[in-house]
């Protein structure tokens, strides 16, 4: 029986809730965090980073991570400066019908830029030195998509994130047949020119019919790639097995599930995807916890695996993505070259993280990643 902080014994929903929050520090997410930060720190402030990857790899996991480093990197200039903000992270939206819907992106981009505490923050000042007025920059309803981006571009500029996230940005090039692909971007283009801020661009392997639209863009932006695990190869086949047994060893149970006998189904239904399988095992520690189970069984796993189908379409894009990427690689050999991508982070090249890189076996917890 495991004991909490007070020494007494867990309940089954706290063992369940830790279990969820649990991150395993795996390979590929900790090299595309460096990659990433790196790129960040180092990109001209008018650059677009890219980060793609399949559904369920781990992405916004990654988005997450970066802003809480930003934030704790930055920590002492914002107690100094109150109107700053570290980052500015937005989803984009999948149009219910028709296009992305850009008024709709920059009020979110605007009510995030709003940070909801800074009254109060600089209300404590009054005292002080400080009593600067609070600046809003939301438009009045009647304002057109025009007057919404000089506000989202004004108010980048007040609040000076580090860099703006745009999450499951392959929705910007949901477009109505009428339009460019070339017009969408050309609109974060100009955001990240005007306001001289990085912005990252986090996607599924869609992301890349935005990439190398112009040789402009190409010169301004950088590429990381979150790839899944291979089974196919071998190191990429140990450290999935070795992310399985990292989530093992943080089931709920009092019993051990040997979950590592069963990775080859574990793969099969996660396609190597370290959210996918996760999200899985969540569902399936969840009905076997409201039972009362002592431990995972294999009935239970299944039970809550996704179905052949979804495994196979999302095998599909996947592979449709990875043959893209490849392809683009072949003939992007200019910038390979130039290092502006990562080794690691190439299709064309196994990942080969030594073994030093898999800390205790793959499995170290989010605060290590
Ligand atoms: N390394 C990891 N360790 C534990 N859970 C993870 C890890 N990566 C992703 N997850 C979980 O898997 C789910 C899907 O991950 P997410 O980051 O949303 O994937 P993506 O954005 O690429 O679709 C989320 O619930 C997330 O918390
Ligand atoms: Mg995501």
């Amino acid at each position: 029986m495991t004991a909490g902080l007070s020494g007494k014994p867990d309940s089954p929903e706290s063992r369940l809730d830790r279990f969820r929050a649990y991150t395993v520090a795996h390979p590929r997410l900790v090299e595309a965090k460096e990659t990433l930060m790196n790129a960040i720190r180092g990109a001209e402030p008018n650059s677009l980073i890219f980060v793609f990857g399949p559904t369920g790899v781990g992405k916004t996991t990654l988005r997450l991570k970066i802003e809480q480093l930003i934030a704790a990197e930055l920590l002492s200039e914002l107690r100094e400066d109150l109107t700053r903000i570290p980052v500015v992270s937005v989803e984009a939206v999948a149009p219910e019908s028709g296009s992305f819907n850009w008024r709709d992106h920059y009020t979110r981009l605007l009510h995030q830029l709003d940070e909801p505490l800074i009254d109060r923050k600089l209300n404590r000042q009054v005292d002080g030195a400080f009593a600067g007025p609070t600046m809003r920059f939301m438009p009045t309803s009647r304002a057109v998509g025009t007057e919404y981006r000089y506000a989202v571009e004004q108010a980048i500029r007040y609040r000076r994130p580090v860099a703006v996230m745009i999450d499951e940005a392959q929705h910007l090039g949901k477009i109505s047949s009428g339009r460019r692909l070339l017009d969408q971007l050309d609109v974060i283009k100009s955001i990240a020119n005007q306001t001289k801020t990085v912005h990252v661009l986090f996607g599924t392997y869609d992301l890349l019919a935005f990439r190398n639209l112009n040789g402009q863009l190409s010169r301004r932006s950088i590429d990381v790639h979150l790839a899944r695990y291979r089974a196919e190869d071998s190191e990429d086949r140990q450290t999935f097995i070795n992310v399985v047994q990292s989530f093992e060893k943080e089931l709920p149970f009092e019993e051990p599930s040997h979950l590592v006998h069963d990775w080859e189904f574990l793969y099969e239904r996660s396609l190597g995807c370290v959210g996918i399988l996760k999200e899985w095992l969540v569902r399936a520690a969840t009905v076997a916890s409201r039972k009362g189970s002592h431990k995972l069984m294999r009935a239970v796993v299944e039970s809550q695996a996704l179905c052949l189908a979804q495994c196979e379409q999302l095998h599909r894009e996947t592979t449709d993505g990875e043959l893209k990427l490849s392809e683009r690689h072949g003939s992007n050999a200019v910038s390979r070259e130039a290092g502006l991508e990562h080794p690691r982070n190439r299709e064309s090249t196994p990942d080969t993280a030594s073994p030093s890189d898999q800390a205790p076996e793959t499995g170290t917890a989010s605060s290590d990643t």
